[in-house]
């Protein structure tokens, strides 16, 4: 049985570790038949997409590379800051590229709607996203997953990369977080 600091702040689990498993195994093998013979790149938004990118790219056994860019747009709140804040570029040039971006979850849209504009920008010949979680509840900008993994209703989830400033990142389902762990924030 492994132990856990974190587990008391958790209110529920939303999506247990074999639910992730399955799922996964399912978006990388739609993957596989989407991008056959094409040679693309996937683009992992960090930090939140870290587990997701590993597990996912496993899951697709296409002969592809991978890069990382790292933004954020909430620092310590609960709501998008609205403004997105390049943190690590990309060490590549994309031009031509297949982009997947994969994502953890896609919220507001903030983010996904600056990053497809960016990587168009920087050249890139297709951009498809790929999140884990979509909650279509919140969003704002006119942004849609080629791919998701789970719908998700207007609750706080932490886990599987997820976090709550900066917490709660490792723990491997999806959960839910108890409200008083955030109240006044
Ligand atoms: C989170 C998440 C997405 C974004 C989604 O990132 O990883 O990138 O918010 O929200 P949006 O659709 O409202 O833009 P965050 O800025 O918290 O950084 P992190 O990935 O380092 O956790």
């Amino acid at each position: 049985m492994m132990r856990s600091e974190m587990e008391q702040d958790i209110l529920k689990v939303l999506i247990t570790e074999e639910e992730l498993k399955t799922r996964i195994t399912e978006l990388g093998n739609q993957l596989y038949d989407r991008f056959q013979g094409r040679n693309p790149l996937f683009l992992g938004v960090l930090k939140g997409s870290f587990m997701f990118m590993t597990d996912l790219v496993r899951a697709c056994q296409l002969k592809s590379d991978i890069e990382f860019i790292a933004v954020s747009s909430y620092q310590n709140a609960t709501v998008s800051s609205g403004c997105v804040q390049i943190t690590h570029d990309l060490q590549q040039d994309i031009t031509g590229r297949d982009v997947i971006i994969v994502e953890d979850i896609l919220d507001s849209g903030t983010t996904l709607a600056f990053l497809k504009e960016y990587f168009l920008t920087k050249g890139a010949a297709s951009i498809t996203i790929v999140t884990l979680l979509d909650k279509p509840s919140r969003r704002t900008k006119a942004i849609s997953a080629d791919f998701a993994g789970f719908t998700v209703p207007d609750e706080f989830v932490v886990g599987y990369g997820l976090d709550y400033a900066q917490r709660y990142r490792n723990i491997p389902y999806i959960g839910v977080l108890k409200p008083e762990v955030y109240a006044g924030t």
